[in-house]
Order: structure tokens, then C-alpha cells, then sequence
């Protein structure tokens, strides 16, 4: 079969060569793609991600059986609801099930309806309101805009001076733009985070193996929030119970609590959870498959991929058996120096045919493009360098071997990627 995937970044990448490897998929294509993408899949740099019409058109073109759409935006703004309207067979969550990322004021409401555990909050419309409520809150507090804000319209503040000054930046000043024009304020809670990702048919969830985020640019998690600088798998804390909670009083609440607002939820939900000292709550939701989480998860996967989204797109996911070797992986971004504020672009990646023949060992390609004088940075986020082991120490070892394989100027990693495992 064809196979189209919109999106263009390390994630992609990965979700390529996972569909790469299935003996079912005879041509991959990818809009808009990259460097890396297009080595296995043909692009088309010209249109984007929020292109619907041209997605529509490119995809009929080119006769595809199915459309894999990754990112938030286009599945917020509903592009699997466009691609259905136009007869292509689309894997992801419909518009009025992407809500789920998309408003946290939405997924807050319904972990409350629902009993699934999360951090007490309020949600603000109008600023004065905000303020006002602020005066008597516990600090530390956390605020969120409501909408996408690439991960970044989180602001955590220590004291009531910052959490009224995050108010001015969130709703005022509308530093993350129309995101902003509502607010949820949420209690501070502490404790490790896992990532834990999923495939959903609408009723039935089967998760996939755990994983771990560092979001912050500088080693020791200092410096400021990042898309992600790198990853590990399986996450060493969440352990058997927590996998027990999380399937008692999250994962399957979540499913049924979609469907039973009429928003059945089919495709990639990701659960961001906090191991409090109380037990296990939701951070936040994501409605799609997380970058660089998906770096380091689907190159453990046994299952052919295709299979496992066909079932969860007829809703027969019940009868997949979803399987992940038993090893470990680590993912470490060599990003551009500066990221996430400012940084250049286009210089020369060397080193990278040396990935060719690595068994276990992948360079995910985030920001590159290529040129006449080879594939350069083209983002903030350059490669994702990652590599299996038998366990977390020896992934971690091999993953930052392989970092020293490419070299580009202006070439920035974190070096502390996985350094968690130690203290497990
Ligand atoms: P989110 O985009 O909601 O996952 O938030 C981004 C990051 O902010 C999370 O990965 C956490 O590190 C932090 N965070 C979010 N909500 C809270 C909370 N209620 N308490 C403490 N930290 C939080
Ligand atoms: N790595 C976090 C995310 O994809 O949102």
C-alpha cells in the first residue's frame, strides 16, 4: 500500500522508518518532510502541515490508502475530518476528539467530570478574574493557556509577583497569542514525569512501553522549555504499580470518558502523568504521538505499525497483541546553538552516512534540508541521535557515542540525557 504522512520532524522520521520496515507499505510519501524523510519516503517541501486542500489534492494524486497524521496543529484544526470528507482513510483523531490536546480548559473539565486524577484547578476567562483568585492561591501555582502553544504556554510561578506578571503574559500581553485568551490555574504538584503513549480504536487502549522527557535546553533542567532535548525507554519509575493505577483510574476512564461525550477518540493519545507522593496524575494530554518520545518507543516495537493503526481505524485493536523488545533506547537532540530563541541555520551536517549500516543505531532527522553542498541545519531541533542497548546504560552510552559521529557547526546537546536512570 501508499502511505502518505504529514509533518516534518524527527517524529516523522521515526514513524517512517517504523512503517519503512512493514512488508505491507510499497511507497511512502511525506509532506513537507526532510533531509532525513526523504532518503525513504518522497516529499513534498512545498506544502504544509496546515495546507488541507493541497494535503487533500496531494494525497488523491498520489492514490494513497492512508494518511498518518502526527502534529497537533492539523489535527486540532481537523484535517482527518477533511481527509474522511474527501474519502481517504486517515489515522488520527477527529477534530472534535483532537480537543483533547487542543483545550486544556476541555481536558481538565473532563478529568474532573470523569474521577481521573489530576491537579485541582480554575479556569479563567477574564484576567481581573484571574487576579483576583490569585491573591488567596497557595504558591508555588502553575499556569496554562488554554490552547496550543507548542508546549511552551506553561509557566510555573514561585510567587504571587510572577504568577501576576504570568496572567499579564498569558492574557494581556497574549504572548502565546489567541491560546491565551483563556487560562486554567493549576495546583503545583512534584514528582518524576512519564510519558506514556497509546494506540486507541475508540474503546479499547493499548499502551505502549514507557518513556521520559527532558524539556528543559540546559543540563540539570535549567534554562528554558524546550519541544524536547532528548528522551529515554523504557522509564525505570514506572514501575508494575504504577502501570496497574494508571490502567485502573486513567487510561481506559480517559477512553470511555471520550466516547461517552460523543467524541470517540480514535488514533495516538499520550499521557503525560506526574508520579506525585499521592500517587499517579495527569499532567496533560497530548492527542498524537510525542517528539522525541517517539524516537526512542517505536524503534522497540515488534508489531508491524500498519496493522496496529488499521485496527485501531476499524476498531479491532482488541485483537492486537502489541509487543516492545525487551531492551531500552535513548534518544539525545543535537539541536542549533541558541535554541529556543535564537539560532542559525544552514550549515553543512557531516558524518551521517556513518548511520547506514549501524544496526541499533538511528539518526532521526528534525530541522535539516538539503542542499547542492549536502544536508544542513534547518531548525532549532537538528537530529535526533538514537541508539538501543540492552539496558538504559548501555542505550545512553551508545546513544552519546553516536552523538560524536556528526559534526555541524554551532552544534549544541544536553549532556545529562538519561542521567535519571542512575538514581533508579
Ligand atoms: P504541560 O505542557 O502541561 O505538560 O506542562 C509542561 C511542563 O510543565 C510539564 O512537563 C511539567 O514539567 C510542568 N508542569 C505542568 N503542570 C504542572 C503542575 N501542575 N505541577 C508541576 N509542574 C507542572
Ligand atoms: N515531547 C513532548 C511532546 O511531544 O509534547
Amino acid at each position: 500500500m501508499k502511505v502518505l504522512i504529514v509533518g516534518g520532524g524527527g517524529r516523522e522520521h521515526a514513524i517512517a522508518v517504523s512503517m519503512k520496515k512493514s512488508s505491507r507499505v510499497e511507497k511512502l510519501y511525506c509532506v513537507p518532510g526532510n533531509a532525513g524523510i526523504a532518503q525513504i519516503a518522497e516529499c513534498e517541501p512545498s506544502i504544509g502541515v496546515m495546507e488541507f486542500d493541497k494535503i487533500v489534492a496531494y494525497a488523491k494524486e498520489k492514490a494513497v490508502d492512508l494518511v498518518f497524521v502526527a502534529p497537533d496543529d492539523p489535527l486540532v484544526g481537523g484535517l482527518v475530518d477533511a481527509l474522511e470528507a474527501a474519502g481517504l482513510r486517515a489515522f488520527g483523531p477527529r477534530q472534535n476528539a483532537a480537543i483533547l490536546e487542543g483545550s486544556k480548559a476541555f481536558s481538565k473539565d473532563l478529568m474532573k467530570k470523569y474521577n481521573i486524577p489530576t491537579a485541582a484547578y480554575e479556569t479563567f476567562d477574564d484576567p481581573e478574574a484571574a487576579l483576583a483568585y490569585l491573591e488567596t492561591a497557595e504558591m508555588p501555582i502553575v499556569l496554562k493557556a488554554d490552547g496550543l502553544a507548542l508546549g511552551k504556554g506553561v509557566l510555573i510561578c514561585n510567587t504571587l509577583e510572577e504568577a501576576k506578571a504570568g496572567v499579564k503574559e498569558i492574557m494581556l500581553d497574549k504572548h502565546f497569542g489567541s491560546a491565551g485568551n483563556r487560562m486554567v490555574v493549576e495546583e503545583f504538584m512534584t514528582g518524576r514525569e512519564v510519558s506514556v503513549l497509546s494506540f486507541v480504536d475508540g474503546k479499547t487502549i493499548k499502551t505502549m512501553t514507557s518513556a521520559q522527557d527532558h524539556k528543559r535546553a540546559k543540563d540539570g533542567d535549567q534554562g528554558l522549555n524546550t519541544g524536547g532535548m532528548g528522551t529515554f525507554s523504557p522509564s525505570p519509575f514506572y514501575t508494575d504499580e504504577v502501570d496497574e493505577f494508571c490502567k485502573k483510574y486513567i487510561y481506559q476512564a480517559t477512553v470511555d470518558a471520550m466516547a461517552a461525550e460523543g467524541r470517540e477518540f480514535k488514533g495516538i493519545i499520550f499521557f503525560g502523568l506526574m508520579l506525585t507522593p499521592k500517587g499517579p496524575r495527569v499532567l496533560e494530554y497530548n492527542a498524537r504521538f510525542g517528539d522525541p518520545e517517539t524516537q526512542v518507543v517505536l524503534c522497540r516495537m515488534k508489531n508491524d505499525i500498519i496493522d496496529v493503526i488499521d485496527a485501531c481505524i476499524d476498531g479491532t485493536l482488541e485483537q492486537v497483541d502489541l509487543q516492545f523488545e525487551d531492551n531500552a533506547a535513548v534518544c539525545v537532540v543535537l539541536a542549533s546553538d541558541g535554541y529556543p530563541e535564537s539560532y542559525e541555520k544552514g550549515y553543512v551536517i557531516s558524518g551521517l552516512e556513518k548511520f547506514e549500516d549501524a544496526e541499533g543505531y538511528y539518526c532521526f532527522h528534525a530541522g535539516t534540508k538539503a542542499t547542492e553542498a549536502g544536508v544542513v541545519t534547518n531548525g532549532g531541533r537538528v537530529l535526533g541521535i538514537t541508539a538501543k542497548g540492552q539496558d538504559l546504560k548501555a542505550a545512553r552510552a551508545n546513544a552519546y557515542a553516536a552523538t560524536e559521529w556528526v559534526s555541524f557547526e554551532n552544534k549544541y546537546t544536553r549532556h545529562d540525557i538519561g542521567k535519571a536512570i542512575d538514581e533508579a
